[in-house]
């Protein structure tokens, strides 16, 4: 039978390719092929690793809720090392998966490669950084292994920084720009993806490209939002601004749905000439006791919690909405930057007395999340499985959203995490880039993520259940949401999800990753491989 035919020719090739890996020498296949870049395969055979601490580290990611080892991770030296692994993938006769691996902050396997080569991207940037800074003409070229968190440092030295942000930091470039890269700077400058000027490529061909909006766009546009299946970005150059010295940080409480998503829109429909704020986000608290959440414990003192309980218990749902959001300044506004905040503040309708504070430097504020990090580890609840789901959802439905899914299906519960809650501009994003929005006419979509954590037995069942429930609500509702950091099971699933771009991106593959080797655990296109 074919199929069992090519699991074989795929078990020879790999056995051969490891045999010669350890050999550190090359030699014909069995299966009579000669050995295509040989002299690659050689150089990069000292840099594979197949013993169980290598591939064990490669196997799961923070959603620890999918696991599956390689057979070998690749610790790469240059981008040639990469091309070289994946040249000798894509020309052999048993051809087998290779994905990067940033820092396996997904959710679902998307880093995972079972059966084949994980690259460890990170080994790129050792012993030597591979950030350079071009401060006249305002962009920085990352490697797609560095962390947003060093790229924001060595920016910071030239005064510069980028615009748009996730709300962590310890997620590298290349992981990012291959889903987006959402948070509260998206509503004015698009997410990270609308930020970059220019991307090299290693291809699912082996090949090193460079491309930009004018050169080989077709790829530069596919590998944006690209979940790594058309290659491995090695480069990103970023565009930067003058960097704010600190941030004014505020929270402001709603009970009423309505209100709140009414002053976050009027919020991100400020131009940044306008006085407005340079960040906006959202979050949603379910009947929470708030004293429990770490989350809370930087922002508001023992009186302020004992208000907010007030207010809980007087909202009738027991839901509970916070506008978070920040104004930057330097020096030369910081005179005038409380003049600001008030002329903003006065323009908005939430719970009178209930905004609150925080003076910090611009990367306190950036690395906010680095603090909650540090807590959830010390009460060893960050390494534990995380169901996370995230929905971008049309401003038309998301008080009907609210309605079903926060009030409705996860009604009055604790979850242990977060919700956030917040909208963006459509104009901002390059529907060009196979990154997905709602498709619908609306200017405006939230961004919903049920970021929650299983820390007790039967937690992931019951999480994973209810994300069951909230996508088949969106479905019998009718409701045009798309999953962001998106996992389906299905083909059917996926071209649901591209929607009108599905024939696009089926072309884009088979022209740059014709073997479908590329990013396997996204499980979007059916390799020959895995079929078998
Ligand atoms: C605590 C936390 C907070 C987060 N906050 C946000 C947020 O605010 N906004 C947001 O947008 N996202 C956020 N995310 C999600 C995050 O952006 C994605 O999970 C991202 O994929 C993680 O990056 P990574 O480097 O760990 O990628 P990995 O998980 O290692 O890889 C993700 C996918 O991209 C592929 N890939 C990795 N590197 C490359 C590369 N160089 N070239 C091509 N493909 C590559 C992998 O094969 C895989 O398919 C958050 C995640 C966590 C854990
Ligand atoms: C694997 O890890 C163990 C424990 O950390 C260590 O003793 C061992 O030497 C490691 N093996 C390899 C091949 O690195
Ligand atoms: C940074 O510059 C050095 C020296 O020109 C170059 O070798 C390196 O490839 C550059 N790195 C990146 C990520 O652009
Ligand atoms: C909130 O939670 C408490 C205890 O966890 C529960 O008794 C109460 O009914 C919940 N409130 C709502 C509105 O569901």
């Amino acid at each position: 039978m074919a199929a069992r035919a090519r699991l074989v020719a795929f078990l020879i090739g790999m056995a051969s390719f490891l045999s010669i890996v350890a050999a550190g020498q090359i030699r014909p296949l069995p299966s009579g092929g000669q050995l295509p870049s040989g002299l690659f395969v050689h150089s990069i055979a000292s840099m594979i690793r197949t013993d169980r601490n290598a591939t064990t580290k490669a196997s799961s990611d923070f959603g620890r809720i999918v696991e599956a080892a390689p057979e070998a991770v690749l610790h790469p030296a240059t981008p040639a090392d990469i091309a070289a692994l994946i040249r000798f993938s894509a020309s052999s006769k048993a051809p087998f998966p290779v994905a990067p691996r940033g820092q396996g902050h997904s959710a679902r396997g998307q880093s995972l490669a079972p059966g084949g080569v994980v690259v460890d991207m990170r080994a790129l940037g050792r012993g030597h950084r591979r950030i350079n800074v071009s401060a006249g003409a305002g962009y920085v070229d990352a490697g797609g292994e560095q962390l947003w968190i060093d790229v924001l440092r060595a920016t910071l030295e030239h005064g510069l920084a980028p615009r748009a942000w996730t709300d962590y930091l310890r997620l590298t470039v290349g992981g990012t720009l291959s889903n987006a890269g959402i948070g509260g700077q998206a509503f004015r400058h698009g997410p990270q993806i609308a930020n970059v000027r220019e991307l090299d490529v290693v291809t699912g061909t082996g090949e090193l490209v460079t491309c930009s909006r004018e050169e080989s766009s077709d790829l530069f546009f596919a590998v944006l939002g690209g979940l790594g299946q058309f290659g491995v970005i090695t480069r990103a150059r970023i565009a930067l601004e003058p960097a704010p010295k600190r941030a004014r940080w505020v929270r402001l409480a709603y009970t009423d749905v309505t209100v709140f998503t009414g002053d976050q829109e009027l919020l991100i429909s400020k131009k940044a000439s306008e006085a407005g704020f340079d960040y906006v986000e959202g979050q949603v608290q379910l009947n929470r006791t708030l004293i429990d959440g770490p989350e809370s414990t930087p922002f508001f003192s023992g009186a302020d919690i004992n208000r907010l309980a007030g207010l809980v218990s007087r909202s009738g749902s027991g839901a509970i909405y916070f506008i978070e959001a920040a104004m930057y300044y330097d020096e030369a506004t910081a005179s005038s930057v409380d003049q600001k905040l008030e002329a903003v503040l006065e323009q908005l309708s939430f719970t009178p007395g209930f905004v609150f504070t925080k003076d910090v430097t611009y990367v306190q504020f950036l690395d906010r999340v680095r603090v909650e990090e540090e807590v959830l580890r010390s009460v060893g609840v960050w390494d534990v499985p995380h169901p996370w789901l995230n929905l971008f959802i049309p401003r038309s439905r998301i008080i009907g959203f609210d309605t079903g899914v926060l009030k409705g299906i996860l009604g009055g519960t604790n979850p242990v995490g977060v919700i956030l809650m917040y909208p963006m501009n459509t104009n901002k994003w390059d529907d060009r880039m196979t990154a997905v929005t709602p498709q619908t006419e609306e200017d405006v979509f939230y961004a919903v993520s049920l970021l929650r954590s299983a820390v007790a037995v039967g937690d992931v069942e019951r999480l994973e259940r209810e994300n069951e429930a909230v996508l088949a609500f969106c479905t019998r509702e009718a409701i045009r949401c798309k999953q962001y950091l998106p996992h389906y099971t299905s083909e059917d699933g996926w071209r649901r999800h591209f929607g009108t771009k599905w024939e696009r991106i089926a072309e884009l593959k088979a022209k740059y990753d014709p073997q479908t080797i590329m990013a396997p655990g996204q499980r979007i296109f059916q390799s020959s491989i895995a079929s078998a």
